[in-house]
């Protein structure tokens, strides 16, 4: 592909002159927890010449670099120029960075508070929250200050059913921006929490929808401002949020829900701010939490549904579901038509499943984290394994699971079909990521749709590193992926609103929007998001 020449060879120049100048690493069982670490691990970076990249640094120079040396002022960083501060700040980014080891772990999985509904009205939820900063102390001796919707981290759980009809009252009490955005919840453009729509500084404003029939699935809450969206999530804001049908096929079934977060530290406790690698590559903490906690236990008695979001910043979770017998029945659009067993699942950043477990003995496993090369650039590695938690699980024989659970809809074919190109430009000036060349405008409609039509998206990821693509205000269907000529169809039928995108593949989406109006598509890494890997799309009649 010409392309992919093309590109790997302006990466390997960029590589060489810039952020490579940091070179050959040996891990360290720090690093090994996949901090946003500075060893090696990387095909590419073992192929250069680290002798001239090198110069005189030592490895303790590149645990703490948060820039490369090519990186000043006014260089040009996604949409903004960088400025002596911003630089000071990412040069502080990975110093003085908390062991993994300090963080209490091995306690029983906690489990997600509710957002309280305050109406008895049938088909009514009726909540609040507040956009709050508050300071717990997340490791013994040390305090963190963090953002957290009604000062939780992660953020209440709210639950609903089909056909209600939801008020959420949103109190922001900090001193910037934010909205909330209903990712994958089919809510009108003017309730989703668009950037346009930011609630002000103290100021608030109420979200209201209604959920529709047949929309029972595993979603979640986030900011959606301007430029703000990586800091305010890594500050602590996502929540998650579960739509249910009054007749369930697995209602029985106890559930346990796994908000899976990373959390970037300082020894003191203070989240750190992104370095340059967390712009460029997306940010992953040395912590991997489930529900904010720790490697914790979690207890399963027999046979359980798992609601499994991940809700990273950019952390891929290549998760190791050997460890029982796993069923998926539900992806980021609810029920899928049959269950499907898996040894495995990729979540890329901002996707959930559902899955039933069911454990074929009785004792204790562990649930890792698979490493998985997602081609991250510059002086990082690759995520190596580990443990995410540990399942203490008590065998089920017998149950039988159903070999059907829904009946999705077809779609026949597109009326129209939309071409998305993700590209990346990287040279000692500038770091853009692009869709369509383009970097995101608030004022820019890139897309037009006619809602209610099934309409083809054909996104194509013509850069060297992994990215997903995440569309507002519906579900799609993947028909098929390509990459190097080898089409895939799709293995089974599913709605998704995020999918995962490998260097230079290309996917093919069925969809169609069920309201008019201002919606985004992005890729879900949310500093490339934040940096305008974003395009707008209007829905019209
Ligand atoms: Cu969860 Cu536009 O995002
Ligand atoms: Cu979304
Ligand atoms: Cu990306």
């Amino acid at each position: 592909m010409k392309n992919s020449k093309q590109n790997m060879k302006a990466r390997r120049q960029f590589l060489i002159k810039g952020s490579a100048a940091l070179g050959a690493l040996s891990i360290s069982p720090l690093l090994g927890q996949g901090m946003m670490g500075m060893h090696h691990g990387n095909r590419e970076m073992g192929a250069m010449d680290h002798g001239s990249m090198m110069g005189s640094m030592d490895h303790g120079m590149m645990k703490e670099m948060g820039v490369p040396p090519m990186v000043k002022e006014g260089y040009q960083l996604g949409l903004n120029q960088l400025t002596i501060k911003d630089i000071e700040m990412m040069q502080k980014a990975n110093l003085n960075l908390m062991p993994v080891t300090m963080m209490p772990s091995g306690n029983l999985l906690p489990e997600l508070s509710l957002l309280k509904n305050e109406t008895q009205e049938v088909g009514q939820f009726k909540g609040t929250l507040r956009v709050q900063a508050v300071k717990a102390s997340l490791v013994p001796g040390t305090e963190t200050s963090f953002w957290g919707y009604n000062g939780m981290l992660p953020g209440p759980q709210i639950v609903v059913y089909e056909g209600d009809t939801v008020t959420i009252d949103v109190i922001n009490e900090l001193d910037e921006e934010t909205t909330v955005h209903w990712h994958g919840l089919l809510v009108p453009a003017s309730e989703d929490g668009n950037p346009q729509d930011a609630i002000k500084p103290k100021g608030k404003r109420t979200y209201s929808f209604k959920i529709p029939q047949n929309s029972a699935g595993t979603y979640w809450y986030h900011p959606h401002g301007h430029g703000t969206v990586s800091k305010q999530v890594f500050m602590g804001l996502a929540g998650t949020f579960i739509v249910k049908k009054r007749e369930d096929l697995f209602a029985d079934l106890p559930e346990k829900h796994l908000l899976i977060s990373d959390l970037k530290l300082h020894e003191d406790g203070t989240i750190a701010e992104n370095s340059f690698f967390d712009w460029m590559n997306g940010r992953e903490g040395q912590f991997t939490l489930i529900n904010g906690a720790l490697e914790p236990v979690i207890e399963v008695e027999g046979a359980t549904r798992f609601r499994v979001w991940n809700a990273c910043s950019a952390r891929y979770l290549y998760l190791d579901l050997g460890f029982a017998d796993v069923y998926l029945i539900a992806t980021d659009g609810g029920y899928i038509e049959s269950p499907q067993k898996l040894d495995n699942i990729l979540l890329s950043p901002g996707e959930r499943i559902e899955v039933v477990v069911i454990p074929t003995r009785t004792g204790s496993a562990k649930l890792s984290n698979l490493s998985y090369n997602r081609q991250k650039m510059g002086p990082v590695s690759v995520s190596p394994t580990y443990n995410l938690a540990t399942i203490k699980m008590k065998k089920q024989s017998g149950y039988q699971m159903p070999s059907s659970i829904n009946s999705l809809p077809k779609y026949g074919e597109p009326t129209k079909s939309h071409s998305i190109e993700y590209t990346e430009v990287m040279n000692h000036n500038q770091l853009l990521f692009l869709v369509n060349g383009k970097m995101h405008s608030l004022d820019r409609i890139d897309e037009v749709v006619s809602k209610d039509s099934i309409e083809e998206w054909i996104v194509f990821n013509n850069s060297h590193m992994d990215h997903n693509f995440h569309i507002h205000g519906t579900q799609f269907y993947v028909i098929e992926k390509e990459v190097n000529g080898v089409v895939t169809p799709a293995a089974y039928k599913a709605f998704k609103d995020t999918i995962n995108l490998k260097p230079y593949e290309r996917v093919r989406l069925l969809m169609k929007q069920d309201y008019k109006g201002l919606r985004m598509y992005h890729c879900h890494i949310l500093e490339h998001e934040t940096l305008g890997m974003m395009g707008q799309l209007e829905s019209i009649i």
